[in-house]
């Protein structure tokens, strides 16, 4: 089966059955992903399926088969310079300091890129909802909602 991760064509030998995640971490070694509950339920593992934000410890790798997979490794762009620019969820979430312990910074962060795609200028209450899903032990969520805000600042600057 061969699927695509960050704009690259993988082969993968893991069962159809097996969660994409553990084909992420284990076999194609971006452990930019986290492990959390295993259940859906804390979005610590969530990527992007066809720019769609979605937990992918319960998603069999065989249901990513033909579709586009990004990962945190794949959330910033890289010019054929080979100059790296951040995503503006990236650089917000530098900006406001927003990690502490970072386990479940990979999936606030693609949770994030996924909403201000589809919802460019969020109100409080809508990144309160959009993002409270994705747990945080550490309870960082008041940084992380003032973080993705920003992201949307900066977003919009820069598509001007
Ligand atoms: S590890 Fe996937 S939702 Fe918790
Ligand atoms: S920063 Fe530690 S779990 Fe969120």
């Amino acid at each position: 089966m061969q699927i695509t991760i960050n704009g690259e064509a993988f082969e993968v030998q893991s069962p159809p059955d097996e969660p994409l995640l553990w084909v992420i971490r284990d076999e194609l070694g971006l452990t930019g992903t986290k492990f959390g509950c295993g259940l859906g339920i804390c979005g610590s593992c969530t990527v992007h399926v066809d720019g769609v934000a979605t937990r992918s410890c319960i998603l069999p790798v065989s249901a990513a088969e033909g579709k586009s997979i990004t990962t945190i490794e794949g959330l910033a762009t890289v010019d054929d310079a080979g100059q790296e620019t951040l995503h503006p969820v990236q650089q917000a979430f530098i900006d406001q300091q927003v990690p502490q312990c970072s386990w479940c910074m990979s999936g606030q962060m693609m949770t994030a890129a996924a909403f201000i795609a589809n919802n460019p200028a969020p109100s409080e209450d809508q990144i309160i909802e959009a993002m409270g899903a994705n747990y945080c032990r550490c309870g960082c969520y008041f940084r992380i909602k003032s973080a993705v805000a920003h992201a949307a600042e900066l977003a919009q600057e820069t598509a001007v």
